[in-house]
């Protein structure tokens, strides 16, 4: 047996899972997100670590077999939050995250000391708010006292990761979201880190994903039941992670991954390929590979949102079934689901969301489906980016909230013109860390041989031609929201 260990932004997630793929165990335990102020979001780094190993030790409780039969841990994990440790490797803050949107002064300053084409050039990718190096320009404003104490940072599911052995990485995967990595030299970049005046030792060492970086302490045995014996494996990014869960390990097909953040993502074999700063492009957590990926920002939170704001007592699926009974279009309600500000394509942490063409005559069911259509089309946006690339987004595995309901993953086969495939184990990122485990202790000889012992398709959702006409319609009135309501909102904020 292997565990993948997800580290989300509402909960962890962890998997025990079999030589031939069988998830065997899956327990989640949450914590909290603290949103101080507009635009921050944090969480305390002790939670993730403490939840991880209440949420081991129950594995453990429930696996009931011998724990010397758990050969590997690998990890997937939220992205670009930045956590600073010093000299006696003490958290000194708490985790500023990815969907924290304080930094745009930082991004800006960036664009000026740097220039957009360096940037470009060296990472491949523009400056946005939600990437680690803003963050840590922030704290460096900020808070100068916790930048001067500062002797590592690292990525979410990296602490974890120190936690479980207390051997400080990152891997590739995860490098690649702070925009302090040269993607093409797959190192840290000095070019910038010199023109910024940071010490480069406080970017963790880098190693491969798949990477064997020790074993569990004794302490963590203890605490959790495991063996300490079993072996840790560096692990990936969540969506890196969720793109091998899916099995996306050549360029034929799309992944749509619909979590609390939406993402559009295709495999990438050539460093060379020129996003252009349009959407983002990282290392892949296979050795050697890369991807490209469009972000939604508020995805599967909008519809939560929604439901905590507007319909808290009432069952998600029941709201969600009823919303797939209406007519597509909802009635003329289009919704735009920028929350919390957008990333792909514009890149706009002031942008707000908004209904528009409300009526006396919308029921709480014609709502529901302008929300889950208007994060559709949010993501309909990057998949259209990668078309104009010359991607073809022909066949897409979609994972995540926005696969666990039919209405949704045949909304989404006919927004995005395209067929919608359902795995059979729909596990996505910690599945992925499952299988970096599995290849990372020689069970496989490859990723693509483990994703061929793992994976299955379930279901298919073929377009209708007559509804994809119907959203081919509405789609320039979506796109059209954000031009029309971009001023507004800047009044607003
Ligand atoms: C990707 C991103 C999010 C997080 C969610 O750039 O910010 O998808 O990885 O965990």
């Amino acid at each position: 047996y292997v565990i993948g260990i997800d580290l989300g932004t509402s909960a962890v997630k962890l998997l025990l899972v079999s030589k031939e793929g069988e998830v065997k165990v899956e327990v989640s335990q949450s914590y909290p997100l603290q949103q101080v102020r507009s635009g921050y979001s944090e969480q305390n780094p002790a939670d993730w670590l403490e939840q991880t190993i209440v949420g081991l030790s129950e594995l453990v409780t429930q696996f009931k077999g011998s724990v010397d039969e758990i050969k590997g841990i690998s990890f997937s994990g939220q992205m670009h939050g930045l956590v600073l440790l010093n000299k006696s490797n003490e958290v000194l803050r708490p985790a500023i995250l990815w969907n924290d949107t304080r930094t745009t002064s930082q991004c800006r300053q960036l664009e000026q000391t740097i220039g957009k084409e360096d940037l470009l050039r060296i990472t491949k990718n523009p400056a946005l708010e939600g990437f680690t190096l803003p963050k840590l320009l922030w704290v460096k404003e900020h808070e100068p006292e916790i930048f001067e104490q500062t002797n590592v940072f690292m990525l979410p599911k990296d602490y974890l990761r120190y936690g479980l052995t207390g051997a400080i990485h990152t891997e590739y995967s995860d490098a690649g979201g702070t925009l302090l990595l040269d993607i093409e030299k797959q190192t840290w970049s000095s070019e910038l880190l010199s023109r910024l005046g940071i010490d480069e030792t406080i970017c963790p060492p880098l190693v491969s994903s798949h990477a064997f970086v020790g074993h569990v302490t004794a302490q963590v045995a203890e605490a959790t039941g495991l063996s300490p014996q079993t072996k840790v494996f560096a692990g990936g990014a969540d969506n890196a992670c969720g793109a091998i869960g899916a099995g996306i390990l050549s360029e034929e097909t799309t992944l749509v991954s619909i979590g609390t953040s939406g993402v559009v993502l295709s495999y990438e074999k050539d460093k060379e390929t020129r996003v252009d700063g349009k959407v983002h492009f990282f290392h892949h957590a296979e050795p050697g590979a890369f991807y490209k990926m469009g972000v939604t920002l508020s995805a599967g939170y909008s519809l939560s949102w929604f439901k905590d704001t507007f319909a808290k007592e009432q069952d998600i699926e029941q709201l969600i079934r009823e919303a797939g009974e209406r007519e597509p279009g909802a009635n003329g309600l289009l919704f735009t689901p920028y929350l919390t500000g957008e990333r792909s394509p514009h890149a706009d942490a002031a942008i707000r969301a908004s209904f528009i063409g409300m009526s006396s005559t919308h029921t709480q069911a014609d709502f529901v489906r302008a929300v889950l259509e208007g994060i559709t089309f949010s993501l309909k946006d990057s998949i259209e980016l990668f078309r104009e690339m010359g991607t073809k987004v022909e066949k897409i595995i979609s994972i995540g909230g926005g696969a666990k309901s039919e209405v949704w993953l045949q909304l989404q086969a006919n927004i995005f013109n395209a067929r919608i495939v359902k795995q059979t184990s729909e596990q996505g990122p910690g599945m992925g860390a499952a299988m970096l485990a599995a290849f990372g202790v020689g069970w496989f000889d490859s990723l693509e041989t483990c994703a061929e012992a793992f994976l299955s398709e379930q279901s298919t959702y073929e377009p209708d031609p007559i509804q994809v006409e119907r959203y081919a319609e509405m789609y320039p009135l979506y796109k059209d929201v954000y031009t029309q309501t971009k001023q507004l909102n800047q009044a607003l904020t």
